[in-house]
């Protein structure tokens, strides 16, 4: 049974039973990425930005115990936001190739077409079926990001102190867990709207007003991920000169992501992106002992951040593509085929 399902009122055995077939995609198609808890799972699928709507649909088995519900073998939500919807689908290993994630993806376009949007966008892993499953549905290619991870074990702790301490002068390197303090936000935002080498991916809304980036924070929080952030303040003017964004999920808190990174046209050539990520690797040590990996992603073009993340220690793991269609032809294609 396929039904419109809504993670707010959902129940906690769905909610597990949800997270039970993302640990078994992730098995099948990402072995080595840690599997994902429920901490925070309802919140994680239900809480969005102001603005913007997800809508979820999921497929459900037959219950065998009566006092159950039966187990959720798939799921397809699609965020809309700006003039774009963006899906995300999982079908259970157990389930595939049996027309299932194409039902899926035409039942979320539908609902995006009618609700007067042009197109969707969707991630996609290198290296998995997701990649030929989207090209069968019309999907192109548009932007290729590398994935990296970063083995904390791996990591000369002595070496990454010197990178930390090496910023050139006039700078001052800060700490802030949880997220800027108010009286940077303004600063803050300045140098986010430095848009050239955002290191993220771009279906990832940045935040160039404080008050979409307080938004930002809130929603992060909501959603159970903690927010970190360093900052290279340039002392003579008080501007934030570089930044650097690292959350740590309650769903799979051994491995943090790397948000954003960035370095201010300005201020480029004194070593402040290698200080600022090395300076947020070791207050990470301490602040999450937990911590096993960090990963982030990367524009192939990139040179400059690939080159100092290899320093880091990153080891580029695979690709992560953004793929498109526009709605109405997908809509087309989708119902032509039945
Ligand atoms: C991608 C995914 C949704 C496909 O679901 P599915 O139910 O197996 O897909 P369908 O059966 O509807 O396949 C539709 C078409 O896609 C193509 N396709 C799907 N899987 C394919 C594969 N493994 N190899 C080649 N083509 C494939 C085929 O053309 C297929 O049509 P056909 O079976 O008539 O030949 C599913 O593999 C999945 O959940 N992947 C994980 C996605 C994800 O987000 N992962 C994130 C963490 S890794």
């Amino acid at each position: 049974m396929v039904r419109e399902w809504d993670p707010r009122t959902a129940s906690s055995a769905e909610i597990t039973s949800l997270v039970e077939t993302l640990n078994a995609v992730l098995a099948t198609d990402l072995p080595q990425d840690p599997s994902w808890r429920a901490d925070s799972m309802r919140e994680y699928l239900g809480e969005v930005m102001p603005g913007e709507r997800r809508i979820s649909w999921i497929v459900q088995a037959e219950p065998t115990d009566p006092t159950a519900p039966g187990a959720v073998l798939g799921h397809v939500h699609v965020l809309l936001l700006g003039d774009i919807g963006v899906l995300e689908v999982l079908v259970h290993p157990s389930q595939r190739r049996t027309g299932l994630g194409r039902r899926l993806v035409r039942l979320a376009a539908r609902r995006v077409y009618q609700e007067g949007f042009q197109s969707v966008g969707v991630e996609v892993v290198g290296d998995t079926p997701a990649v030929a499953f989207y090209e069968s549905l019309g999907f192109t290619r548009d932007y290729v990001e590398t994935r990296s991870v970063l083995d904390l074990s791996t990591v000369d702790w002595p070496a990454l102190g010197e990178m930390a301490a090496g910023v050139g002068a006039g700078y001052q390197v800060q700490f802030y867990p949880g997220g800027p303090p108010n009286e940077l936000i303004e600063a803050y935002v300045r140098a986010k709207a430095e848009i050239r080498d955002v290191e993220d991916g771009e279906l990832r809304p940045s935040s160039y007003e404080p008050e979409r980036l307080r938004d930002s924070l809130d929603c992060l929080h909501r959603r159970g991920m903690k927010p970190y952030i360093v900052l290279a303040l340039h002392e003579r003017t008080g501007e934030v000169a570089g930044l650097t964004e690292v959350v740590v999920p309650a769903q799979h808190p051994t491995r943090a992501d790397q948000y954003d990174t960035i370095v201010v046209q300005d201020h480029r050539g004194y070593g402040i992106d290698r200080a600022i990520k090395a300076r947020m690797l070791l207050e990470l040590r301490s602040a999450e002992p937990g911590l096993i990996e960090v990963q982030t992603w990367n524009a192939q073009s990139n040179e400059a951040m690939l080159k100092v993340n290899a320093e880091l220690g990153y080891r580029p793991d695979r690709e992560w593509c953004e793929y498109g269609a526009d709605v109405a032809e997908l809509v087309h294609r989708l119902d032509a085929h039945g």
